[in-house]
């Protein structure tokens, strides 16, 4: 196609021609569907310019190419601090109350662009392939016995705090050499810092993420580093030797800065995926008894609990370099708004897609993105909440919804329920 039949991203359709932010950023779930289900809306102009993609294929396709890289830490920062996405002035905070969050964010991969994109991504890859994460699967598979046991004591547990996120913390402090004391500050740390996610916040809410990063940064960050120095930690040490091999500007000074800034999502996403596909197992009539009858079955349910309510319903990433795709021009510089949780219901790919289904096929889910830049973490989030959910179906533990009013956290780019009340009992079967 020549580039004058080409439509740029300013000329295509505006969500807000469909719907309005306020719509669209409520519930993207929700929003995506609506989108999906009016003509003309396959690419569309999101704020900022950006190219909004809501497609599977699109999504897979676009994920691929390496032209489109990671949104470098200094633009997520602006766009965090300073960026006016309609919700009313916006103050600009001092950088002394933003430099432990722009530590936070210029330590990650996912603000990382060629070159040091790749050899630093896999650092992280290595230690996270399925071979090498079954060292950590005993610990996980004991962890969760010792919360069931903690939960199987109460009336009732709020899922999200009292399990998932307990669960999560304490098996990377585990493995990362914290101590418990610091994996129960770390969970509070967790709570503040989800509030990254929000698309807008308030002065107050920017502050508590603000201060709550640089703590999470210093707090983790040393108690790393010290692990590391004391010795004996096999993770640590080969991803220490692995980063001293990397000579390039840009990376992390230490392994501390390196853990506190990539392991985030491993204190904080898989308890989102956990609560996720357990509140859906347990909506369904049958599901959780045919997974305790079948054990293989908790695979199915990690990848359709998952698929439904995708925990990061979409991520940015940056056009590198002019891109044409499908006669829309994609200048370079042009944010993308991947919308992954739209593309996991995507019709065209998955039949009744807003239906859960146990042992619908695994296929093509966008859950950890795609291409170059597919999430390192996705199979110690897989072990983590198949091990979780074994646990919470094994023959004698009973684990029921305790009420039926469920909402989802409003504005936010993560699939999170407000709350999450269970009851959890041992039975005798
Ligand atoms: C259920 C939990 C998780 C979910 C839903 C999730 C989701 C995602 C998604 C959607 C992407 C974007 C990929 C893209 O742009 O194509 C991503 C990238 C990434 N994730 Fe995860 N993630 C999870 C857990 C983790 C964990 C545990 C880690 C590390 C310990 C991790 C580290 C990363 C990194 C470093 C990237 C950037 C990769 C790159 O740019 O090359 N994630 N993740």
């Amino acid at each position: 196609m020549s580039s004058t039949q080409l439509t740029s991203v300013a000329d295509l359709p505006a969500v807000e021609d469909f719907i309005t932010f306020d719509d669209f950023s409520r519930d993207f779930v929700e929003a995506a569907r609506e989108l999906r289900g009016r003509e003309g809306t396959d690419f569309l102009r999101g704020p900022m310019n950006s190219l909004v993609v809501l497609r599977n294929k699109d999504a897979r396709t676009l994920a691929a190419n390496p032209a489109l890289g990671n949104v470098p830490a200094d633009i997520v920062l602006w766009m965090a601090t300073e960026a006016d996405l309609g919700s009313g002035p916006v103050t600009k905070p001092d950088p002394e109350q933003t430099e432990g969050y722009g530590r936070f964010l210029q330590n990650q991969v996912f603000t990382t662009n060629p070159p040091l994109h790749q050899p630093y991504r896999n650092l992280l890859v290595r230690q996270l392939m399925p071979r090498n994460i079954l060292r950590f699967a005993p610990a996980a598979a004991r962890l969760a016995q010792e919360l069931v046991e903690e939960c199987a004591g109460r009336d009732r547990t709020d899922f999200s705090r009292e399990f998932a996120g307990r669960f999560v913390t304490r098996f990377w402090a585990e493995q990362l050499g914290l101590s418990s004391n610091q994996a129960a500050h770390v969970q509070h740390l967790m709570e503040e810092m989800s509030l990254t996610f929000l698309l807008t916040r308030t002065p107050e809410q920017s502050q508590r993420l603000f201060s709550a990063a640089t703590i999470y940064m210093d707090v983790v960050g040393e108690a790393v580093q010290k692990a590391w120095s004391d010795g004996g930690n096999a993770l640590l040490d080969d991803m220490a030797a692995e980063l001293a091999t990397i000579d390039m500007e840009g990376k992390p000074q230490d392994i501390g800065s390196l853990v506190a800034s990539n392991f985030f999502d491993g204190f904080h996403t898989i308890g989102v995926a956990i609560e996720n596909v357990v509140f859906r197992m347990l909506s369904d009539e049958t599901a959780p008894e045919q997974v305790r009858a079948d054990p293989a079955l908790v695979t199915n349910a990690f990848y359709e609990g998952t698929r439904l309510d995708s925990p990061l319903m979409l991520s940015q990433r940056l056009t590198l370099q002019d891109v044409e795709y499908n006669g829309v021009l994609v200048p370079a510089g042009t944010p993308v708004v991947m919308m992954w949780a739209s593309a996991n219901r995507d019709p065209e790919v998955f039949d009744d897609p807003d239906s859960y289904r146990l042992t619908r096929p695994i296929q093509h889910g966008a859950t950890f993105g795609g291409g170059a830049h597919l999430c390192p973490g996705r199979n110690v989030a897989r072990m983590l909440t198949e091990t979780a959910v074994t646990a919470l179906t094994a023959p004698d533990v009973d684990i029921a919804l305790a009420g039926d009013d469920h909402a989802w956290a409003a504005h936010t780019m993560m699939r999170q329920l407000t709350a999450l009340p269970v009851t959890i009992r041992r039975v005798n079967r």
